[in-house]
């Protein structure tokens, strides 16, 4: 076993009050190296401090745009910090959400191609950074690395709203399954995870009620989301699960 310590990169992290923010969180106690994406630097700052200060070891990486360029440009510094003499990247998880929801007849080609630009090609553009990281580990516990993919039940629902948002989430759904399929045979865990229904960050606590909030019935905790993918990211390599999906108790679907 190597004495490397393990890395997990999380992009998407936002302010650190949802699923981003809990995982980097949970795998920060797990002794892993915490490398946090997310646009501006001022939104990463909480959350490196906390882990930091909590015996964790976070670095924050902040870029300008969700964009396939910028994500990739992200990785050099992320590589640099954490360099191969001192880490292995074990864990990345894609949990960016960029969204336009809106009637089909109002969305305009600018914004069919900003969301293809913005959510799509930057989920290519980390896979690929991720992938040939991953195909440089040994196999330990019979895994090279696992990918992690957020989704959302636009991932496999399309509704009024979302003919665009739902576009680039099934196509970031479908990146996760061709992926899972060409890298599994090389002991690359490849996993697209459902999110059904809200999930309590402070945005939804600002938007709901204190009723609403206390009911664990009717929102996803988002360390409750970091514990399946914990769960996921430990299975053993006879039973890995591509596809997970998780919903509060009393969501109706
Ligand atoms: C995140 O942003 C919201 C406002 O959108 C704010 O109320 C909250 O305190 C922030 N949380 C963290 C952990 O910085
Ligand atoms: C803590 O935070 C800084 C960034 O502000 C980071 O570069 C540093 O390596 C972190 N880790 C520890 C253990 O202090
Ligand atoms: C990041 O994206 C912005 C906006 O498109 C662009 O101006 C900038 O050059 C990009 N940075 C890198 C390092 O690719």
């Amino acid at each position: 076993m190597s004495e490397l310590k393990p890395l997990i990169v999380v992009a998407g992290v936002g302010n650190g009050s949802g699923t981003g923010g809990s995982t980097a969180r949970l795998f920060a106690k797990n002794g892993y190296s915490v490398a946090l994406i997310a646009r501006g630097a001022d939104s990463l700052k909480k959350i490196t401090d906390e882990i930091n200060s909590s015996e964790g070891d976070a670095a924050p990486f902040a870029i300008e745009a969700y964009n396939a360029a910028n994500v990739s440009a992200v990785f050099v510094k992320i590589f640099e910090k954490f360099p191969a003499q001192t880490h292995t990247l074990r864990i990345a998880l894609w949990n960016v959400a960029e969204g336009v929801f809106k009637n089909f007849l109002s969305i305009t080609p600018e914004e069919v191609s900003t969301t293809f630009s913005s959510s799509v090609a930057p989920a290519f553009a980390f896979s690929r950074e991720v992938i040939l990281k991953f195909k440089e580990n040994d196999i330990v516990d019979g895994t090279r690395g696992t990918l992690l993919f957020t989704g959302a039940t636009a991932s496999v629902r399309g509704n009024v709203l979302t003919s665009l948002f739902s576009a680039g989430k099934h196509a970031e759904r479908a990146l996760s399954q061709s992926l899972a399929k060409e890298f599994g045979r090389q002991n690359i865990h490849v996993v697209h995870a459902i999110i059904d229904g809200p999930i309590l960050t402070d945005n939804q606590r600002n938007r709901n009620t204190k009723e609403w909030e206390k009911n664990e019935d009717i929102r996803l905790d988002p360390d409750a989301i970091a514990l399946a993918y914990q769960y996921v990211v430990g299975q053993h390599r006879s039973a890995w699960t591509w596809e997970l999906d998780l919903r509060p108790a009393h969501e109706k679907w």
